[in-house]
């Protein structure tokens, strides 16, 4: 089976219109994948369906809508009626920075609800109908940070964690089904989320969106999960499999409040 038969005709991208989504929709669109492009912003999911409608003569349909809004399942279920969705990679997340108790607790629900729910709402969803196909793929969107606690990034690292530990669970469950799932450990990566965030200047290599796709895309049916780029396939292995857990927390938040902390030491406004 070819790369089309086995996760086509149509692909949902979650999270779709910038960064890795746009990095994902532009791969599978070169491999001949009809798309359902979800993000909130309709200008700049637009700009990208005709983009991508020109190039790949392919159809692209657009769906803008909040990913952590409480009806998602309905709203996804009713854009995709009629259409076989051979392919979920839910990319979108929600990230807060900085210590846990400055930020509101419905800043970090919020986190849960796009991080969390949305993964296996929408893995539930178009999972159903792919084992009960018999074939289909999944790819669920995680990161370094979800491998151990992440101080600065508790809610963001442990939700990374559950997209991590479920793409595991349903690679093994669902791959019995036909259902090839991976989940993708990406490093920091240059998209204008990542640019968002204002890290600071650091000697840390930054992924290509592109590469981190193709990567991940090529794990699909091959392993549970996939880290891409060897100085973060190295890194993994020593925070994860040398180290002491406490060690690879206390590293982590090292890290991170270097990259975000203001010079007084406290965290960025
Ligand atoms: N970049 C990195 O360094 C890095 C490192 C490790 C892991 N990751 C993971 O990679 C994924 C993508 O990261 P990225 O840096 O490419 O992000 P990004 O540049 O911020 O892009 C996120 C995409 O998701 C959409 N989105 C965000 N929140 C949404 C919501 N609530 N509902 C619907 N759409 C939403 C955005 O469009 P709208 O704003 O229009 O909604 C955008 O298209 C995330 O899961 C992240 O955790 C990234």
């Amino acid at each position: 089976m070819d790369f089309r038969e086995r996760y086509g005709p149509y692909a949902l991208i979650a999270g779709a219109s910038v960064g890795l989504g746009e990095a994902f929709a532009r791969r599978l669109a070169g491999r001949g994948l009809n798309l359902i492009l979800i993000a909130r912003r309709p200008d700049a999911l637009e700009r990208l369906a005709k983009d991508l409608r020109t190039r790949y003569a392919i159809e692209v349909r657009t769906l803008a809508a909040d990913l952590s809004r409480p009806d998602l399942r309905e709203v996804v279920e009713h854009a995709v009626d009629g259409l076989t969705v051979g392919l979920l990679v839910y990319n979108a997340a929600h990230s807060v920075i900085g210590p846990f108790v400055d930020h509101s607790l419905d800043e970090h629900l919020r986190v849960l609800e796009v991080n969390c729910r949305g993964p296996l709402v929408l893995a539930h969803l178009l999972g159903k109908a792919m084992a009960e196909r018999g074939c289909g793929g999944i790819v669920l969107m995680t990161s370094m940070a979800g491998s151990q606690g992440g101080p600065w990034l508790a809610t963001y690292a442990a939700s990374k964690a559950f997209n991590l530990v479920l793409a595991e669970g349903l690679w093994d469950e669902l791959g019995e089904r036909g259902v090839d799932v991976v989940a993708c450990r990406a490093g920091a990566t240059r998209t204008p989320g990542y640019a968002a965030s204002q890290p600071r200047p650091s000697r840390v290599p930054l992924l290509e969106a592109d590469r981190v796709a193709a990567v991940a895309l090529d794990a699909l049916g091959r392993k549970p999960s996939v880290v891409p780029g060897a100085f973060y396939r190295f890194s993994a292995f020593v925070m994860n499999r040398l180290l002491p857990r406490r060690v690879a927390v206390r590293i982590m938040g090292r890290a991170t409040r270097r990259l975000y902390a203001g010079r007084d030491g406290s965290p960025k406004s």
